[in-house]
């Protein structure tokens, strides 16, 4: 490609002008390079794909084939999900297209935390000092973070990187921070109110994420889908076991549209 055309290729590149109106060429190594970088700084991972496929009737640079096999093996692919909220509002999440990516359950939104969302929405909580535990892409606290203090907290450095790309996006006043149930040391936090949406999932997680809650929380708002009913039964006995006062909220969705159905919703008083 001439270095005339490769300045129009970039610009359009660098903007994601569709695929069919771009005039293609053979690249040099330095180009690619380039290339490489403008796709990276975008993050547009359909659009990279699109590139690829339409550059492979050329010699590529491996790294292409191997930025390829990492987006179509790992659910790499990314899309901006809107979320509109029973008072008018929107959120807005960057989140993967699978369920499971890049290692982590934590960069797409589960029902258990829409359902939470919609009851706390209805109970109109305010003024707040909140820590939401193991949140993912970060719908609850954003959308919460509109009039409270939120602190959101996850394990995985992807997952915090993306709910600080969220925050971002909302320009929300929320914060985020790594916090581990296993070695919850990170942070030093006594809000009014803990959250916790589809985190009991892993029986050799119950007890950390169990303890982190009793060193946490005055007041817990659990939400949990109930794929396996012994799992939940094991953290459902630590809470009966400490004498923790608990009540089984019985709530009836109607705003979102949740593909699991099969929620719990729990409150934990552990004042005393
Ligand atoms: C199923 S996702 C739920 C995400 C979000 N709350 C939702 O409902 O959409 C479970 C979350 O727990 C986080 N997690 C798993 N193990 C954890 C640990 N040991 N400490 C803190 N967070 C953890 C994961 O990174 C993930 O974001």
């Amino acid at each position: 490609m001439t270095d005339d055309q490769w300045e129009i290729f970039k610009r359009q590149i660098g903007q994601c002008v569709p695929i069919g109106k771009i005039q293609f060429e053979p690249l040099s190594d330095k180009q690619q390079e380039e290339l490489l970088e403008i796709m990276q700084e975008h993050q547009n991972n359909t659009y990279n794909v699109k590139i690829i496929k339409r550059l492979s009737e050329y010699e590529l640079l491996d790294k292409f084939y191997e930025l390829l096999t990492e987006y179509l093996s790992t659910g790499y692919e990314t899309h901006v999900k809107t979320f509109y909220l029973p008072d008018g509002d929107k959120i807005y999440l960057k989140e993967n297209s699978a369920f499971i990516s890049q290692g982590t359950t934590g960069l797409c939104t589960w029902s258990a935390s829409l359902y939470l969302l919609e009851y706390l929405l209805t109970i109109d909580v305010s003024g707040k000092d909140i820590l939401e535990l193991g949140s993912g892409a970060g719908l609850l606290g954003i959308a919460l973070a509109r009039k409270n203090n939120v602190l959101l907290t996850d394990v995985s450095p992807l997952v915090i990187e993306r709910l600080n790309e969220n925050i971002a996006m909302n320009n929300s006043i929320a914060k985020a921070n790594y916090l581990d149930w296993e070695n919850p040391d990170s942070i030093n936090s006594k809000p009014d109110i803990t959250l916790c949406a589809d985190v009991i999932f892993n029986p050799c997680l119950i007890r950390p994420l169990f303890e982190t809650i009793k060193r946490f929380s005055n007041v817990c708002y659990i939400s949990s889908t109930k794929r396996n009913q012994e799992t939940f039964d094991v953290f459902f006995s630590l809470v009966k076991s400490e004498n923790i006062q608990f009540e089984i909220i019985d709530f009836k969705s109607e705003w979102f549209y949740l593909p699991e159905r099969d929620i719990v919703l729990l409150r934990l008083d552990l004042q005393n």
